[in-house]
């Protein structure tokens, strides 16, 4: 028979994502209505070992679902990667009676929760980051918001970009992944997009393709980069001279990983939030929530982190048979 479980702890952990707090704030709010205490654990597994743990109650998530970021604030901890930092953060737990450990984060996080499973400690992992690149789930908390706000910035770009027939770089975050590219190629119309996980570094085709464009009339040429290529203004420098076209770099950045959460992460979050709670419930341990093929489900972390998924080939036909 499963412990009961009375306390449970949430932390968000890696990088911060829009929609986590609304996760946050369904962990809670669901725990405390099934009569379960809540603690929320600051600055991610380094909050955990240092012991920067408060009391929450319903009014502590009051007029959080729309705000970006993460009222737990979130660490990378290195602590925690080695075998005493995760005893430390076992020990914690033990001290303050936690059953069970919400984390939001990525895969990083997961393995992490994996740690604190391996110690006793019920876990559950959602998941939160901007990048979409956990294998397990269609979904990640704050794509969407982010994948938004990266659209916008870049319809901005295009307007100056066309005024002054120039060729524009636009440096899109998502780590070693080209999810956030991809999307935005599709949603910005790009005649080019470059992503980690296909490119191939034949700047000559990308040169012949802008050429290309201006002879078939078109005023800007809107080049997507992935973060994991990177060197945007370099590349740029090298366009320029080779095209004879004005050429411009932008590195979107950390505005992308800001804001108010869109609907969609805010629904969705709020609805892994609660799927979480009642997975500790079910005495469950070591899981993974995920949306796949329009459904909420959960995975072992261990199953999860095994699963591998790759950019969608239709997406990127798609998206170079619309910018010709
Ligand atoms: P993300 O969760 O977004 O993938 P990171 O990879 O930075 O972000 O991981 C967040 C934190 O999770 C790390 O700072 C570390 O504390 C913890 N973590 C990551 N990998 C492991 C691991 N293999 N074992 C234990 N903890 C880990
Ligand atoms: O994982 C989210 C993310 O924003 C990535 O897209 C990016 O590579 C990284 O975090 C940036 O991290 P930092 O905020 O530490 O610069």
């Amino acid at each position: 028979m499963a412990k009961a479980i009375k306390k449970i702890g949430v932390l968000t952990s890696g990088g911060d994502a829009p929609g986590m707090n609304a996760a946050i704030r369904a962990v809670v709010r669901s725990a405390i209505s099934e009569g379960l205490e809540v603690v929320g654990i600051r600055r991610g597994y380094q909050g955990l070992i240092e012991d920067d743990i408060i009391e929450m109650n319903k009014r502590s998530v009051s007029e959080t679902i729309n705000r970006g970021g993460t009222i737990l604030y979130t660490a990378r901890s290195m602590e925690f990667m080695t075998e005493e930092g995760q005893s430390k953060a076992a020990e914690q737990c033990h001290k303050h009676g936690i059953d069970g450990v919400v984390v939001i984060g990525g895969d990083g996080s997961f393995r992490g929760a994996q740690k604190l499973s391996e110690h006793g400690i019920n876990t559950i992992g959602l998941p939160g980051t901007i990048d979409l690149d956990i294998a397990c789930t269609d979904y990640t908390i704050g794509f969407d918001t982010a994948v938004n706000t990266a659209m916008e910035a870049i319809d901005k770009i295009r307007d100056t970009s066309t005024s002054h027939e120039r060729c524009s770089i636009v440096e899109v975050m998502g780590r070693n992944a080209g999810y956030l590219a991809l999307w935005c190629a599709i949603a910005n119309g790009a005649e080019n997009v470059l992503l980690p996980e296909r490119y191939d570094g034949n700047e000559q085709a990308l040169i012949d393709d802008i050429i290309n464009s201006r002879k078939v009339g078109k005023k800007h040429h809107i080049i997507i980069n992935a973060e994991g290529i990177g060197h945007s203004t370099s590349m740029a420098r090298r366009i320029e001279a080779a095209t004879g076209i004005e050429t411009r770099a932008t590195i979107i950045g950390h505005i992308q990983r800001g804001g108010n959460p869109t609907c969609k992460d805010r629904v969705y979050a709020s609805v892994m939030g609660v799927t979480a709670v009642r997975l500790l419930l079910q005495g469950k341990t070591n899981r993974v929530v995920a949306y796949k093929d329009g459904k909420f489900v959960d995975y072992d972390i261990d199953e999860a982190l095994a699963m591998s998924k790759d950019i969608d080939e239709y997406k990127l036909d798609v998206s170079m048979l619309l910018s010709r």
